[in-house]
């Protein structure tokens, strides 16, 4: 049987799945990769690093994987999405790829929006955050002129990989929208917007569909690599796109709930335009011509990551939410907003901080425990509210990442998001995406649906329980006023740490 080969190159690691046609996983490998913090704020990478990192991958998998040379058919990507690769005439690289999680540019964001915020928005569906790429490239411009005029383009992480198994230089519409210089609805870049800003019209790389034909593997390469020069390779996917993908999220009425060190409520849009006033993110699929919308808390897992270490640093996740179950719905009256990062959605203030409402006597750890985890979710309600408002009705949502690994998390979610909650079987993250759109890419299947049948198995589900749904109804709607109650004495706060 023939295989695919899915590359979901993250923040941490470039990770390889290998699936046969029939969806079952052959093996995986993965290389991890430093992260450089030059000054506070700042975080980069060395491209390079990403170039080793799949060359160890592909050589894991050639040990693991006997007839990996013969029978492997295509490889696609996911990727760190925003995150901005420079390249010079000779299509070497500049400087370290600025990163998505990269905050330095509060002030190229604050001018874009002053200077163009109504056509960025009208445009673009999205505003000017830090993690986005024009603001990122308009601080090299400013910062950095030897190396803006040494840019004869630039591209994303995942794009850059592309280039390097086959020589041609492109970019793909999920990673595109997520720069802020791609004209959302008519997929075309932005020229207008580059230049405003000054950006020449050949730093603009070629735009192709995700599951586009994008070469096959350079001779050379293949050779190294131990694989055949005839793998085709597909342009690949922004990382959410492709965890979506991977989640079956190629129709109307699901939504994805996933809960990493940050955490996504995303949902598919279909073909119709929405407006949410930037409120939301709202980028290009993966699949052709269609749409998501996707809202972010900044510390999901983080929040519960850092309650653990501080309360309880020796303890399993397992062992520290062991009494949760037993907490009633509401935690007796105790309220966390998970801000201890500040906030994107829906509130986009980098300096709002977290909170516990409520404490009284009677509450214990396990009280904290579950009120942490009922903030996370309620803050990924805010996201989901945002879509239902505008029309959106969800049948399902489907739980990945840390959310997805304890029963009673999965029920609150069911009974927070007021919706049946199902989980997958095996989760394979990203990467599964990167994997489909090469088999979409191959011609495998005629339709998405038909790869997701594939390629996606789901587990258990969990259904709301009409009680917590009301009760779960009237602590949300205090959550919702915490933030406004909150946001003058966190920003006076921060004020007297400087
Ligand atoms: C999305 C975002 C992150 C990165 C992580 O807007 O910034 O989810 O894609 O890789």
């Amino acid at each position: 049987m023939s295989y695919v080969l899915g590359l979901d190159l993250g923040t941490g690691s470039i990770k390889g799945l290998l699936l046969n046609e029939a969806g079952e996983l052959i093996a995986t490998a993965t290389k991890d990769y430093p992260l450089s913090t030059p000054q506070p704020g700042f975080s980069e990478q060395d491209p390079h690093d990403w170039l080793a990192g799949a060359r160890s991958v592909l050589r894991d998998l050639g040990k693991k994987v006997a007839d990996l040379q013969e029978n492997l058919a295509g490889i696609s990507f996911s990727g760190q999405m925003h995150s901005l690769v420079l390249l010079d005439a000779d299509q070497e690289v500049i400087r370290p790829a600025i990163l998505w999680n990269d905050v330095r540019t509060t002030k190229q964001c604050q001018e874009i929006m002053k200077k163009a915020g109504e056509k960025v928005l009208a445009e673009t569906k999205n505003i000017a955050l830090e993690g986005f790429t024009l603001p990122k490239l308009l601080w090299v411009q400013e910062n950095e002129p030897e190396n803006f005029a040494k840019a004869q383009t630039f591209v994303l992480p995942k794009d850059y990989l592309g280039y390097w198994f086959t020589g041609n230089l492109q970019m793909e519409y999920s990673d595109a929208a997520g720069t802020l210089l791609l004209d959302v609805t008519k997929r075309k870049w932005d020229l207008e917007l580059a230049e405003l800003f000054n950006l020449p019209a050949e730093l603009f790389p070629p735009l192709v569909e995700s599951q586009g034909f994008i070469g096959t593997v350079r001779e050379e390469l293949a050779q190294e690599l131990g694989i055949a020069n005839t793998v085709k390779v597909f342009a690949g996917g922004a990382d959410n796109a492709c965890a979506a993908l991977g989640a079956g999220i190629v129709s109307e009425n699901i939504g994805l709930a996933s809960i990493g060190t940050s955490g996504v409520f995303l949902a598919y849009e279909g073909e119709k335009e929405q407006n949410y006033g930037g409120k939301l993110h709202y980028f290009n699929h993966v699949l052709p011509k269609s749409y998501y919308s996707m809202g972010v808390t900044l510390a999901a897992g983080q929040s519960l990551t850092w309650f653990k270490q501080t309360m309880a640093p020796t303890e399993s996740f397992d062992e520290f939410l062991a009494g949760v179950a037993e907490i009633p719905v509401g935690s007796l009256g105790l309220l966390f907003t998970p801000y201890i990062m500040g906030e994107r959605t829906p509130h986009i203030d980098s300096q709002i901080r977290a909170s516990f409402i409520g404490v009284d006597a009677r509450h214990t750890r396990a009280h904290f425990n579950r009120a942490v985890l009922e903030g996370i979710t309620y803050s990924l309600k805010d996201a989901q509210n945002l879509m239902t408002q505008a029309g959106k009705k969800f049948n399902q949502v489907v739980s990945v990442g840390g959310g997805a690994k304890n029963p009673t998390w999965l029920q609150m979610q069911a009974d927070i998001f007021d919706c049946e909650i199902v989980t997958l079987q095996v989760e394979q993250g990203p990467g599964l995406g990167a994997a489909m759109l090469a088999a979409l890419g191959l011609g495998w299947f005629a339709t998405p649906q038909a790869c997701v049948a594939t390629f996606v198995s789901y587990g258990k589900t969990y259904q709301p329980i009409s009680e917590n749904v009301k009760r779960y109804q009237d602590y949300y709607g205090l959550y919702q006023k915490v933030y406004g109650a909150t946001k003058e004495l966190s920003h006076a706060l921060l004020k007297l740490e400087k």
